[in-house]
């Protein structure tokens, strides 16, 4: 097969996005930015909640145009809800050539050659019981700073709410070798730094070597100058973990730790294994042992038959720990999740009110933590040039905040600078080199 072009549109989470770079690697193909210029389309797709997985449909819809004045364009669906509901996507959508499963992405080469031979027969992929779910290696554009390693697929726990385990199956951990070799691949491609993920990246064990010994391997990579991993399982964070992020030179002072609810009661319903007392006290050990450690989190509200008290319960945890940053949701109830049969639930207008006050709530706390490093300096690895303004180039400090920095040239890119943060907003800062 000669090497054909690609357009992909990803929905969903960072897994996803690896994902995305790991298909075009797996057809050997060519990515374009115009999908008029594609002999593929495929859309990547995230089942998280309902509202994520209706927005798959009707993106694949919109390429229906182009397959009829090019009968010769593949159109596919990847990613979660192509594995939810693969037939009946089929059956919905007759401009839609396959379907494909997370697992089975290196399998794609030989399902498009098939359909290639035999255009009339549109395929299904959505096998969990795949050998080699890590083969194929990300796409790395070249001299891009910052790349993906997915050391984990799939998840064990058993959150009442998630959908993840059903699409994406049970854990899988990756070989320490494979991470080792595809991270110096990428570093040889031009990545200084690298996010290490898995749903549950912290729980990573592999052959007697557990996450926080993986730190230490990934530290003594040339050419890598920083890590970062993302999403971390608060009931796995230890003391031998912390420790090890504290004293590795590379780790970034960034933690992602999704806490779902503040009340005890609904924990328990979620089925998240923690008590918000165990949250507290972990959050109170991380930030003893590393002072500047940015730390986010998830939570979603609305869940089952969550009272005003227990909401109030997670107002008082993010007034009390004054996250930097919170991604929240209001519940959705998935198909084959336990919450799916749980039957007391928050109206919905209820839910929405909860959604707003503590969003509002905390961009004021977003912005108030971000005023609070102005005029200071701060280490920023610069990314790329600045979408709007020419004047500036993009970077990110080492607990991910995104800085623009103000008259610098280009030949800064892929360089860790020193920057002073002159104007906070509540998701950036405007920088000048210190
Ligand atoms: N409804 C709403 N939010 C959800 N999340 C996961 N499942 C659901 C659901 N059914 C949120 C959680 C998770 C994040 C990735 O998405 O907060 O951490």
């Amino acid at each position: 097969m000669e090497k054909i072009s690609i357009f992909i549109e990803t929905y969903g989470c960072q897994m996803n996005e690896y994902d995305s770079d790991r298909i075009i690697n797996s057809l050997m193909a060519n990515p374009v930015k115009d999908p008029e210029d594609a002999d593929i389309i495929i859309v990547n797709t995230c089942a998280i909640r309902e509202k994520a997985d209706h927005k798959a449909v009707s993106a694949v819809g919109k390429y229906k145009k182009l397959k009829i004045k090019n009968p010769d364009l593949v159109i596919g669906m990847a990613g979660c809800v192509a594995q939810l509901y693969g037939k009946k996507l089929i059956k919905q959508i007759p401009h839609l050539d396959f379907v494909v499963g997370p697992r089975e992405i290196p399998k794609l080469r030989d399902l498009v050659f098939d359909i290639k031979q035999s255009p009339n027969h549109r395929r299904i992929n959505t096998s969990m019981d795949v050998e080699e779910v890590f083969k194929v290696s990300p796409y790395h554009q070249p001299g891009k700073v910052n790349g993906f390693v997915s050391i984990q697929q799939g998840c064990n726990k058993k959150c009442a709410y998630c959908i993840v385990p059903t699409v994406r199956g049970n854990e899988i951990n990756r070989p320490l070798k494979e991470i080792l070799e595809e991270s110096r691949l990428l570093i040889n491609q031009g990545a200084k730094e690298l996010t290490y993920i898995g749903q549950t990246v912290n729980s990573w064990k592999y052959e007697g070597e557990k996450f926080y010994n993986l730190l230490d391997h990934l530290e003594e990579l040339e050419g890598l100058e920083r890590i970062r991993f993302t999403t971390s399982f608060p009931r796995d964070i230890t003391s031998k973990m912390i420790n090890s992020m504290k004293k590795n030179t590379k780790v970034c002072r960034q933690l992602h730790l999704p806490v779902q609810s503040g009340s005890n009661r609904i924990l328990k319903q979620m089925n998240r294994s923690y008590s918000i007392e165990w949250y507290r006290e972990c959050i109170s050990k991380l930030k003893e042992s590393m002072p500047d450690l940015s730390i986010s989190t998830d939570i979603i509200v609305g869940f089952s038959d969550e009272s005003d008290k227990d909401f109030e319960e997670t107002m008082q945890l993010v007034e009390d720990v004054k996250f930097d940053t919170i991604y929240s949701f209001k519940y959705s109830v998935r198909p084959g999740t336990p919450g799916e049969k749980m039957t007391n639930h928050v109206a919905d207008n209820i839910a929405l009110d909860r959604l707003h006050h503590l969003q509002m709530r905390q961009r004021e706390i977003s912005l108030e933590n971000n005023t609070k490093q102005l005029n200071k300096s701060y280490e920023v690895l610069i990314e790329n040039k600045s979408k709007n303004n020419p004047n500036e180039l993009f970077g990110r400090t080492s607990q991910n905040k995104a800085v623009y920095v103000k008259n610098v040239g280009e030949e800064y890119i892929g360089e860790i600078v020193k920057v002073t943060k002159i104007e906070a907003f509540q998701n950036s800062f405007i920088g000048e080199l210190t």
